[in-house]
């Protein structure tokens, strides 16, 4: 099973972790400040501080506001629930904005529309690690007392207008989750240019001590116990294991990215041409740092199932967060999350991918779009009866009808069905495109009551064959279930897979089946002579069909 993330680890980060081990210091130490001030250079600004995960981050940043109940916090939907999650942590309320439906990124225009006198932070989320509109936020903004605090779990490495992102804004918050770009295990962090800030940082993600422990071992002297507690803070900073592994990580994370992107673009050039699929975009000014690549595709979760059956772990980033039940209260109209949430699907995405399995994921996918149609079974539900596709527990009771001799006679063939027989038959249906068997049940007590199929299948002359049709269970015989099941698939038939005709293959002595076929609108096209031998007798077939157009009418 190819998976969706892995983290890309190299012999550098095992010998980093080695050397932490062995250095008998563990905690929150020198590996950490060297981590810090690495990313700090790396991105461009004054100050980095290190935590022990995005969502700690996202709420000690958010804490630096010392927000007050009734303060808002803009957030978009479409993101993990830690954006919205920290916001109530300090006490506040999240406002919902809108998403553009190209990148997912949050809609400047409804963040306008969404300020209010007590917004006191805009915390934009550069989805899959496409920056967010920087200058439209900027300008929004402008003249307020709004602080743009950004959630950047998916963006190290990213550029908006050629400088990283973590150099844009008053703060930044960085993860450093298992599978993010830059990865620890867990882990955070949160850039600024604010010295005061950087110094009220490190208290709170120290519980509000004033001097971390190493500090205080290696600076001094005397009072090397001694520390003032400020404030109520949190046990939330990272500690020098992981910042090791970060370290080398960081090193390498522009060629990781680069690795990121060239597997992006193989994904686009697969899939741009294929008919209902949206590959990911990039603006103009904006460089991703690819942590997640999505589609936008329709019936995204037969993609799904298709894709686990195909050995490729797809995902979903992500169900809307005003839409869990938890965020409910909150309630926000937003129409594009709303709708696109339901298209999106990612894919496999990982520096360390072999060639064989990004072929895998296009070979997949490609295969999924290029498969015949299929019948969509939740419409397949009539008054009395459903139709649902046979399983390998339904081949007992199919064959025990199968075998009764009043059923027996309606078939071409006559001999009983053994198991091994049915069981052959059942492993060539599963691999057969062209065959669609249903057990017809009751709508109301799901019990099965027959069977139904189509078959030969053929989308180059828009035909099928209908067949296999019995009623099994004797209580239902005689009462419109048959005519009913067989209204319901062919009308499924007609308008899934685009068919045109639709016909079947009846004795000329059964009576009762062409009286059924005739209520259904088949007519008769033919009189096969002698065409089926059963015990050394010749019997006549009769060949009837009916066509879409003539279905329409009585379908309505
Ligand atoms: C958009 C976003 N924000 C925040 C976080 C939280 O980061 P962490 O898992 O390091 O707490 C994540 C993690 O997946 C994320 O994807």
């Amino acid at each position: 099973m190819i998976p969706l993330f892995r983290p890309s680890i190299s012999i550098d980060e095992i010998n980093a972790v080695t050397e932490v081990l062995k250095s008998g210091w563990w905690g929150l130490g020198p590996k950490t400040a060297e981590f810090e001030e690495k990313f700090a250079k790396y991105v461009g600004v004054q100050h980095a501080v290190a935590l022990n995960s995005g969502t700690a981050a996202l709420h000690l940043a958010l804490a630096l506001l010392d927000l007050k109940r009734g303060d808002e916090v803009i957030v978009p939907p479409i993101t993990f629930v830690s954006t919205a999650h920290a916001v109530l942590y300090n006490g506040a309320k999240p406002v919902f904005a809108d998403v553009y439906e190209d990148n997912l990124c949050i809609d400047v225009e409804d963040v306008a529309k969404k300020i209010t006198k007590r917004t006191r932070a805009i915390m934009p989320v550069h989805y899959a690690g496409h920056p967010c509109n920087m200058d439209g936020l900027r300008e929004v903004i402008k003249g307020k007392r709004i602080v743009i605090i950004e959630d950047a779990a998916h963006a190290c490495g990213a550029e908006y207008k050629g400088k990283k992102v973590g150099s844009l804004s008053e703060l930044t918050c960085f993860s450093f989750h298992a599978v993010k770009n830059v990865a620890c295990g867990e882990g955070g962090m949160v850039t600024t240019n604010s010295g005061e800030w950087d110094k009220v940082l490190r208290e709170m993600r120290w519980l509000g001590i004033s001097k971390s422990t190493w500090n205080r071992t290696v600076d001094e002297k005397v009072y090397a116990w001694f520390y003032h507690v400020n404030r109520l803070g949190f046990k939330a900073h990272l500690n020098d294991i992981l910042a090791a592994i970060g370290i080398v990580q960081l090193g390498r994370v522009e060629d990781l990215n680069k690795r990121r992107r060239e597997i992006v673009g193989r994904y686009n050039q697969a899939f741009k041409s294929i008919k209902g699929v949206k590959v990911p975009v990039e603006r103009k000014g904006c460089k991703s740092s690819w942590h997640i690549y999505h589609l936008k595709v329709e019936k995204r979760d037969d993609l799904i199932k298709f894709l686990k059956d195909n050995d490729v772990t797809p995902g979903v980033h992500y169900y809307p967060i005003h839409l869990h039940p938890y965020y409910r209260p909150l309630r926000a109209k937003l129409p594009v999350a709303e709708e696109v949430w339901k298209r999106i699907i990612s894919l496999p995405l990982f520096p360390s991918m072999t060639e064989e399995e990004i072929g895998k994921v296009i070979g997949a996918v490609g295969n999924f779009f290029a498969r015949p149609p299929v019948i969509d079974e939740f419409k397949l539900l009539g008054k009395k009866v459903r139709l649902r596709s046979i399983e390998a527990n339904d081949l007992e009771l199919l064959r025990e009808w199968r075998n009764r001799k009043d059923i027996q006679q309606a078939f071409f063939h006559q001999e009983p069905i053994t198991m091994e027989q049915q069981q052959d038959w059942y492993n060539r249906y599963l691999k057969d495109d062209t065959d669609m068997m249903f057990v017809i049940e009751d709508v109301k007590i799901h019990i099965p009551i027959g069977s139904i199929a189509i078959y030969h299948i053929d989308h180059n002359n828009k035909q099928c064959e209908i067949g296999r049709i019995m009623i099994g269970n004797k209580k239902y015989l005689g009462k419109g279930y048959a005519h009913e099941a067989t209204m319901l698939l062919l009308d499924r038939a007609f308008k899934d897979l685009g068919l045109n005709r639709i016909y079947l293959e009846v004795f000329n002595h059964n009576s009762r089946g062409i009286t059924l076929y005739e209520s259904c609108g088949f007519a008769t096209e033919g009189i096969k002579r002698e065409a089926v031998m059963v015990s050394s007798k010749r019997y006549d077939v009769r060949v009837m069909s009916i066509l879409k157009k003539e279905f329409g009418a009585d379908s309505k």
